[in-house]
């Protein structure tokens, strides 16, 4: 479904990915863990052509991207919803008309369908009647619901989430994360969630890849990754153990 070969990338004489290859098969939702500025967001970025690679192969469905055009990867947007870091609503907006907002531009829908889908995904990522409120008047996580639900209007079959639980508390983390879990599942996407959150990834990931300097370090079922060796996985499952303790204490 997604199939990375020998992708490198540089800016300037930083060299952020020196050779990472992997692939995710249809269905499955795969974490990519990774200290901060190991590349992690520059990887989904090369999957929906925001950067490209300086060298390497990317195939979605089989077909190579990235040396696509503007013009060629429309489709390939359409098939993925990058769920961004920030929910970047628009604060003029109430939360209908921003998730409303891609489906009038992308999808000549009527407005009678626009409304339904809307309301279909607000119920999706369990949001009720909060159509006619502000961003500014929910909550941050409730935000980074918008966010996902006007990312899932556009139906698409593959879902990238960059960071979805980073700056939440850990009830709405262990919220969001189940939401991951549950809409993949339901909608039968599958998923690719960057993250430096462990825990998260032990919970509902089918497969982990840790990426470390450029390289990928640690590649394994949740189960596998456990009985690791390697240093610094064994720091993030720490990490993970500890967050583990300190939520189940909230
Ligand atoms: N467009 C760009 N131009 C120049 N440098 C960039 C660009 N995008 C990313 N970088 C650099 O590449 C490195 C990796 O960035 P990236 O955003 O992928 O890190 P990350 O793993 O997502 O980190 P974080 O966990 O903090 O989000 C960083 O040093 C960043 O400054
Ligand atoms: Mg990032």
């Amino acid at each position: 479904m997604i199939r990375f070969e020998n992708i490198k990338k540089s800016f300037g004489d930083r060299t952020i990915l020196k050779g990472i290859s992997f692939e995710i098969r249809e269905g499955e939702i795969v974490f990519i863990l990774g200290m901060s500025g190991t590349g992690k967001s520059v990887s989904l970025k090369n999957i929906v052509g925001l950067l490209k690679p300086d060298s390497g192969k990317i195939y979605i469905d089989g077909e190579e991207i990235s040396s696509y055009t503007e013009e060629q990867m429309f489709p390939i947007r359409k098939k993925c919803g990058m769920v961004f870091q920030h929910p970047a609503l628009f604060d003029s907006m109430t939360v209908f008309e921003n998730i409303a907002f891609g489906l009038r531009r992308l999808e000549q829908l009527p407005e009678e369908q626009v409304k339904e889908r809307v309301q279909e995904c607000l119920r999706l990522v369990n949001l009720g009647n909060i159509g006619d409120k502000r961003p500014v008047e929910i909550s941050y996580g409730m935000q980074k619901r918008v966010s996902l639900a006007r990312t899932l209007a556009l139906n698409p079959r593959i879902l990238l989430f960059d960071e979805p639980t980073t700056g939440l508390d850990p009830v709405t983390t262990n919220a969001i994360n189940d939401l991951i879990q549950d809409l993949s599942r339901r909608l039968k996407t599958t998923s690719l969630v960057v993250s430096h959150d462990m825990h998260c990834a032990l919970d509902i990931a089918d497969r982990i890849i840790v990426l470390d300097q450029g390289y990928i370090l640690e590649e394994g079922t949740p189960e596998e990754l456990t009985k690791s060796s390697v240093p610094l996985v064994k720091d993030f499952l720490e990490e993970a153990l500890e967050a583990k303790w300190g939520r189940s204490l909230m």
